[in-house]
């Protein structure tokens, strides 16, 4: 269980976050959404552990986050990989780190589980954005912490490409149980993959909404429910989208 109380984070006068509460259970999917600037990435670095909060506590699992740790995985919208290393060997880094041992069956296993087994000799520059995800998740699979964290991991892909890792996730996430935090700003990327929906105000960032999605999967998006659903989460992401136009615009 993620425990986020009172979370606040201010860079110099910009109030970032202010007073986030949020509950995230053990094996739940739970997407972040907002317009651009609404302290998403801020605020799943805070549970990384990347980024200090200014005021408030995240526990995960009963421990006081201070600073990252194997028990929580990122997964970055930019292919965080090590380009001089090949995909095997970027996917064995968590695990030489950690001095685990069998680490090329796990390697191995993963691979498969990835549809990557052929392309374990290749180098990052030589796979597609969608292999290059795959490759991240299954690195940031191999050191099997309970939560993963992910930052628009599709967010760079071409819309068929993101469908299709969607799906994958979904269905790693059925198997594994991981508790999965999902930053997106896609509304119906969220409502593909979320048990519930926390929707953010934008500057500060606080919880405008959380929606849970009681839909079975997988999901049907041409489904009244789920049209249903997308139009609630427009409107209320529209609001703050407003908000954030009118920032620019005002040059913040
Ligand atoms: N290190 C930093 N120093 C100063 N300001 C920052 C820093 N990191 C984030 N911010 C500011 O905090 C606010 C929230 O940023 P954040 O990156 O969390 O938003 P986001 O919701 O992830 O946006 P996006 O959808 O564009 O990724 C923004 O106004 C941003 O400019
Ligand atoms: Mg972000």
């Amino acid at each position: 269980m993620i425990s986020i109380r009172g979370v606040g984070k201010n860079f110099d006068a910009l109030v970032a976050l202010k007073g986030i509460e949020l509950t995230i259970a053990s094996g739940e999917l739970v997407c972040l959404l907002g317009p651009s600037g609404c302290g998403k990435s801020t605020l799943l670095n805070i549970i990384a552990g990347f980024v200090a909060p200014t005021a408030g506590s995240v526990v995960c699992d009963g421990r006081a986050v201070t600073a990252p740790g194997p028990d929580r995985a990122m997964v970055f919208q930019e292919y965080a990989l090590f380009p001089w290393m090949t995909v095997a060997q970027n996917v064995a880094f968590g695990l030489e780190i950690k001095g685990a041992a069998g680490i090329d069956a796990t390697v191995t296993a993963l691979l498969s589980k990835l549809s990557l087994r052929e392309f374990r000799d290749r180098f990052p520059k030589d796979l597609s954005g969608g292999m290059r995800q795959r490759v991240a998740i299954a690195r940031a699979l191999a050191i099997d912490s309970p939560v993963l964290l992910m930052d628009e991991p599709f967010g760079a892909l071409d819309a068929l490409t993101r469908r299709s890792l969607q799906a994958e996730l979904l269905r790693l996430w059925g198997e594994l149980r991981k508790t999965i935090v999902f930053v997106t700003h896609g509304i119906e990327e969220s409502l593909l993959l979320a048990d519930r929906v926390v929707v953010m105000t934008y500057r500060p960032g606080t919880v405008k909404r959380v929606v849970p999605i009681a839909l079975p999967r997988p999901r049907d998006p041409a489904s009244a429910e789920f049209n249903r659903l997308e139009a609630e989460l427009t409107a209320l992401v529209m609001e703050e989208e407003e908000r954030h136009q009118a920032d620019e615009l005002r040059g913040g």
